[in-house]
């Protein structure tokens, strides 16, 4: 629904438990809701949904000497990640993240606003990793300095309002020469300039700066300035990363799960599965009550109890 432009993903999902949102003429109250967005009917008050465009996942090598945003500002017209990508579904795409303007490298283009949302949560994110070559030897203590976390200033509406310590960042040397150091850096958050920064305050100006990874998905098969479709099976270890990230496990990984008749608990308590979290988790689903009449919903609007539940309450 957020991704057809209905309401940010808060909002729909209060007009889900309101009972204004219908799939195949069911109102449905109860979240998670699995629909398949190509083939259900899905109206929100009483309007139907637009069918949405197929979701699409592009490995951009960003070049140098471009800007990883949707268009340049007012008055300027460099050349953005978006100007590279000429994909035949014309689907309006987005960049997931941000590189500076002279960063190379892997950047991750979609629809999937979902997706975008969870790989880029502030607190839980998915790692990046990045090559860098600075200037000069990085010794030891400049290494361990970083891998511990260093002070860099925080800026809000331009103006600096503090200084926070970046968080582990994992770091290994790759190569040394004696006026320059090749290093992979991994990090879990996306400050404003990071990497750049956290170099400078230690004496090593970033030389260049390239990102190879988001989370699993590494940049492979794709030449500088070209793109890409992600295969099926980086997808799936994208959603993955995704879920875990963000600790939800209710965003989907793959497929949803196939809709079954859910077996009666009081005839046949067996059929319930106890075997892996997800089996049990799927049960869970499986047998709960997602879909409810609109007189159920107007039941419990009023606090009447609804006739296809059992009453709670008493001992037994
Ligand atoms: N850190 C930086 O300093 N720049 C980038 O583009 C990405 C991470």
């Amino acid at each position: 629904m957020a991704d057809a432009g209905v309401a940010s993903r808060r909002a729909c999902e209060d007009l889900i438990r309101a009972g204004a949102v219908e799939v195949n003429g069911s109102v449905v109250i109860e979240l998670p809701a699995w629909v398949d967005p190509q083939k259900d009917r899905i109206s929100v008050e009483g309007r139907p949904l637009p069918k949405p465009e197929r979701q699409l996942y592009l490995m951009l090598n960003k070049p140098t000497r471009t800007l990883t945003s949707a268009a340049d500002e007012p008055g300027s017209d460099r050349r953005t990640v978006l100007d590279l990508v000429d994909h035949p579904a014309k689907a309006r795409l987005f960049p997931v993240g941000r590189l500076d303007y002279d960063t190379v490298g892997l950047v991750l283009l979609t629809n999937d606003g979902d997706l975008a949302n969870r790989l880029t949560h502030p607190r839980y994110g998915a790692p990046k990793t990045y090559k860098v070559v600075v200037k000069g030897s990085l010794d030891e203590d400049a290494a361990s300095e970083i891998e511990r976390g260093i002070y860099l200033a925080e800026r809000k509406a331009g103006r600096t309002v503090g200084a926070a310590r970046t968080a582990h960042i994992e770091l290994s040397v790759l190569r040394r020469e004696r006026d320059s150091t090749t290093l992979e850096l991994t990090l879990r958050e996306g400050r404003n300039r990071q990497v750049r920064r956290m170099l400078a305050a230690v004496g090593f100006p970033v030389k260049s700066l390239e990102r190879t990874g988001i989370g699993p998905l590494r940049l492979k098969g794709v030449a500088r300035g070209a793109w890409r479709e992600l295969t099926a099976a980086e997808i799936k270890g994208l959603r993955r990363a995704a879920a875990s990230a963000s600790g939800d496990q209710e965003f989907r990984t793959d497929t949803p799960p196939k809709k079954k008749k859910a077996p009666d608990k009081a005839k046949n308590p067996s059929k319930r599965s106890t075997g892996s979290k997800r089996g049990r988790q799927q049960a869970e689903e499986e047998l709960a009550p997602t879909q409810l009449s609109r007189k159920a919903v107007k039941n419990a609007a009023h606090g009447r109890p609804n006739p296809n539940k059992p009453a709670r309450g008493g001992d037994g």
